[in-house]
């Protein structure tokens, strides 16, 4: 077998089963994306940007839009036709056919025989998941997407200042003057919905477990009986608090508090005791005081330094000093070769909110403007994301 054979039955064979854990995958995820921009023309690069990119993302919203992925898993996730499947869904072959042939021509679909289809786990994914589609709704369409579009104008209008100023940023440039992004979003029952979904999804694709990271029995162990053990700001739908109640399921009921704004909260079910949710808006006063653990993900990356600080001293005012933590689930901006996903996000931040991702070192100057000092930060070595323990100081 030649060089290049070998390499082609490598290729051929690997799969997200092939690396005995997450950080071995997203390695080899890397060296595959440095080979390809190595291997494509410069052309192609382009190609992929503006037209590949886009156009997927109109082909698989339309998919889903339509119920394919969800009727296919329904029908056995067997192979199907493009006729099979626009029957499954009532809608016309021809149109399906030229969808779903593009997503096959990049190997989303597998192409088994001249225009029958079988399901990756990615398509598979989308018919099973409830959360999953939303990824490809409200937040990436209607914001990021369009964000994204209106920030090379917005940064040429600005003179190319790094834009800190949440209420005069891209967003307001593209959606208008008095846009926020969580107001735009809470504006519309659809959009908190498929926003929330997002969170949740996010939170189970792409994002590792706090569970699995931080020590979560020591809070049981050192908690005061009658108070609350966690309390997550900015919680969304619960899933960061379900993590710890499926760790800890004997702890006290009403022990969890998911916070959230009251729009937010008003869709989420809970079915069991433990979790009780409560409405608050997070620049107002901490209504629980003296938990055991404050705990904010991904929420301090959404507000620019000064919100942030806001937001971090509100929760120092409500922590007990010597018993209370704060607990901050955030990317940390490597100083050498940044991940992609931290990259992306940090922009994603700029171009939503005027907000940044953040370096340790900008972490550690942010906490200490509320009076709080890092214990620890609990990371593993290739994760976008850790957990920094914090205590009043
Ligand atoms: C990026 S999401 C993170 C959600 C969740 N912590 C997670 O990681 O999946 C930020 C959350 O902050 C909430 N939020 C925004 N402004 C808020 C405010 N003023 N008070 C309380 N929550 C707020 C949003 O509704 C949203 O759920």
């Amino acid at each position: 077998m030649s060089a290049l054979e070998r390499l082609y039955a490598v290729l051929d064979d690997i799969d997200i089963d092939s690396f005995p854990n997450e950080d071995d995958r997203s390695r080899a995820e890397d060296l595959i994306m440095d080979a390809l921009v190595r291997v494509r023309k410069p052309w192609d690069i382009a190609l992929n940007h503006n037209w590949v990119n886009p156009c997927t993302n109109a082909a698989t919203k339309t998919l889903i839009d339509v119920g394919v992925f969800r009727k296919w898993v329904e029908n056995g996730s067997k192979p199907q036709t493009s006729v099979e499947l626009a029957s499954l869904t009532d809608t016309d072959p021809t149109l399906i056919k030229r969808i779903v042939r593009q997503l096959a021509a990049q190997h989303l679909l597998i192409e088994t025989a001249e225009d029958t289809y079988a399901p990756t786990a990615w398509a598979t994914t989308l018919g099973t998941d409830p959360s999953f589609p939303a990824l490809y709704g409200t937040l990436y369409h209607d914001i990021t997407a369009v964000v994204f579009g209106g920030m090379p104008s917005f940064l040429r209008k600005t003179g190319y200042k790094n834009p800190i100023d949440d209420k005069n940023g891209v967003i307001q440039h593209v959606k208008g003057p008095d846009t926020s992004f969580f107001e735009y979003i809470i504006a519309d029952p659809v959009r908190t919905e498929e926003f929330t979904h997002s969170m949740e999804c996010h939170s189970k694709g792409s994002m590792v477990a706090w569970p699995d990271v931080y020590p979560t029995n020591t809070l049981i162990k050192g908690a005061k009986p009658g108070r609350a053990l966690v309390v997550d700001i900015g919680g969304s739908k619960g899933h960061d608090l379900e993590k710890f109640r499926l760790r800890h399921p004997d702890i006290p009921e009403g022990s969890l508090i998911l916070q959230d704004l009251p729009g937010v909260l008003r869709d989420v079910h809970i079915s069991n005791k433990i979790i009780s949710k409560c409405p608050y808006d997070f620049f107002t006063p901490q209504p629980v005081k003296g938990a055991r653990a404050y705990f904010l993900h991904t929420v301090l990356h959404d507000w620019p330094d000064d919100g942030a600080a806001e937001i971090l001293k509100v929760v120092a005012a409500a922590m007990e000093k010597g018993y209370s933590k704060a607990l901050i689930h955030e990317c940390m901006v490597e100083n050498i070769k940044p991940s992609l996903r931290t990259t992306t996000s940090d922009l994603t931040m700029l171009a939503c909110s005027s907000s940044a991702e953040r370096t340790v070192k900008e972490w550690d100057a942010l906490l200490s403007r509320a009076g709080l000092g890092i214990v620890k930060i609990w990371k593993r070595p290739a994760a976008m994301e850790g957990v920094i323990e914090a205590e009043l100081i």
